[in-house]
């Protein structure tokens, strides 16, 4: 299977997911505003190795090819658009594509290198990065997480047992993360980030390993958010979820984007063009057998 394809999580089963809800189809004000965004990464130490000679010629040659090398990695390249209040917009594309990095630039965690965002509201940025203290329990995370959100002492705790219960770790609350599964932990972070309703809520792939009920769980909450007019980005390799979840789709490719529009045209055009590379890949290795 092609790298591409491989990208895309086909397993899903669409009949896993609620009907999508399109009933709150008016778009309310801009809540994001993304202006010819371009997000540059500089990584230090990291010219190419010499190629050929022995292993050992490679290593000595090594520390004076490496000294202040520096590479950029354009990872997101003039990216423009706006987003609404009541809003749930997908973003997909292939690995590396930068659609992590958007997100993290959009939530003010990466600054840009160029062009300007505009954001109306406090987001909230729920992925693998999120800024939950392994080493600690459940239950502290809920507190940092919340108080971190703005929340005080006491709507904390009353909302505790809401968040365990939508995590559905029960008991595990008390251990520390590092002892979670990645869905646990994924679970835990979701239940958090939307203790409250978040202006703007991020998912980066955060929902990928929750099993069918959390994600109707999750799903339900999504909606909850948009009809409190908030606006979510979800990142996700899983076409099925990016359909019933988003009404919106934005196509990333190589930092740039390739398409933006309804989900279900943008989600067909992006499933074709990856139907098409693994094809391509086939034939190619057809070709050289
Ligand atoms: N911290 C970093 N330092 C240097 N380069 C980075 C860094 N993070 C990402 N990149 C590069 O930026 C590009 C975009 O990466 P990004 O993580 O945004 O892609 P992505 O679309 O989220 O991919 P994936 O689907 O694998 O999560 C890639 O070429 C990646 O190698
Ligand atoms: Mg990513």
């Amino acid at each position: 299977m092609s790298k591409a394809t491989e990208d895309i999580d086909f397993e899903t089963d669409p009949e896993d997911l609620p009907e999508r809800d399109d009933s709150t189809a008016e778009l309310g004000a801009p809540s994001v505003v993304v202006h010819d965004l371009h997000v540059t990464y500089r990584v230090f130490g990291s010219k190419r190795q010499p190629v050929g000679g022995s292993r050992l010629k490679r290593l000595v040659a090594k520390g004076s090819a490496y000294a202040g090398a520096v590479t950029e990695v354009r990872a997101v390249r003039g990216v423009s658009f706006v987003a609404h209040h009541g809003e749930s917009i997908g973003i997909i594309g292939t690995n590396g594509s930068g659609k992590s990095t958007l997100l993290r630039a959009v939530a003010g965690l990466h600054p840009p290198t160029q062009g300007s965002v505009y954001i109306s509201g406090v987001p909230s940025l729920l992925g693998v990065n999120a800024a939950l203290v392994k080493q600690l329990s459940g239950e502290r995370n809920i507190i940092i997480g919340g108080l971190a959100l703005g929340l005080s002492r006491e709507e904390i705790e009353e909302r505790f047992d809401d968040i365990v219960d939508f995590a559905g770790i029960g008991d595990a609350v008390q251990l520390p993360m590092s002892a979670y599964s990645s869905g646990m932990a994924a679970r835990l972070r979701f239940a958090i980030s939307t203790a409250a309703v978040p202006d703007v809520l991020m998912i980066d792939e955060a929902l990928a390993t929750g099993d069918a009920a959390f994600r109707k769980r999750s799903k339900a909450r999504i909606e909850e958010i948009r009809h409190a007019a908030g606006t979510v980005f979800f990142v996700s390799h899983s076409l099925a979820s990016v359909r019933a979840m988003c009404t919106r789709a934005i196509w990333l490719d190589q930092g740039v984007i390739r398409a933006d529009g309804p989900v279900d045209e943008i989600a067909d055009m992006y499933a074709q063009y990856v139907k098409e590379l693994h094809s391509a890949g086939k034939d190619d290795r057809d070709a050289a057998q």
